[in-house]
């Protein structure tokens, strides 16, 4: 009896072990790519014509607003929104926008391309290679990013384009 209570503990402390094993991972694995939120659907509708709808843990908060705040002088073009549309927007960016130490500092220009995790994560990829006609801007995740519109930047799906 005592040692079945005693058996039947260990087992419990195992498999709370096991869990907690397991939730670590899942944070590591998260923290490797900040980028799998469910997205505002303003911001998917608004944030995505151009280019794919940038997740929002990769720019401090501070970086999102100048952007949100310019809108009409937007890295060489006019993404103009009404006013509604942008206090959504500002408001939900602000809320998942990055918070590790990191990814702190608003990077040159506020983009995501020019920060130095994003430096280091490419510190791989030949110079040439972000020039070719497939790619043609570091901002074109999705050229090389097969789920970059999914929000997986996971490495498994990385295929780099000719
Ligand atoms: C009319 C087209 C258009 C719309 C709409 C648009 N963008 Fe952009 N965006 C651009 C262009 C063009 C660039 C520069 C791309 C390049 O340098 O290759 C850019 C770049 C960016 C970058 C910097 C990417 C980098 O290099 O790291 C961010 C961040 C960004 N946009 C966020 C937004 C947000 C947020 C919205 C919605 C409020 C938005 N964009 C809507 C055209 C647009
Ligand atoms: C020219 C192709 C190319 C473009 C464009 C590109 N990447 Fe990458 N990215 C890569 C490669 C290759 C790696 C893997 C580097 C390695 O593992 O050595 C990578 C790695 C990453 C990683 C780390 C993934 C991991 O699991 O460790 C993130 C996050 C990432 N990229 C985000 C972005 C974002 C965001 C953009 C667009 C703003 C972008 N990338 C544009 C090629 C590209």
């Amino acid at each position: 009896m005592l040692f079945n209570l005693v058996r039947r503990s260990v087992v419990v402390c195992v498999v709370a072990l096991l869990a907690a094993l397991a939730a670590s991972i899942a944070a590591a694995e998260f923290e490797e790519t900040p980028s799998q939120v469910n997205l505002l659907p303003k911001y998917r509708q608004e944030c995505a014509a151009c280019h794919i709808a940038y997740p929002p843990g990769m720019l401090p908060a501070a970086s999102w607003q100048r952007i949100l705040g310019n809108l009409q002088h937007h890295f060489g073009t006019d993404a103009s929104l009404d006013a509604d549309s942008v206090r959504q927007i500002s408001t939900w960016l602000a809320a998942n926008s990055a918070t590790d130490a990191t990814a702190h500092a608003a990077p040159p220009e506020d983009r995501i391309t020019r920060s130095s995790w994003f430096r280091q994560e490419h510190a791989e990829v030949p110079a040439a290679a972000w020039k070719r006609p497939m790619i043609k801007s570091a901002s074109n995740c999705a050229a090389c990013h097969t789920r970059a519109e999914q929000g997986n930047f996971n490495e498994h799906f990385i295929r780099l384009p000719q």
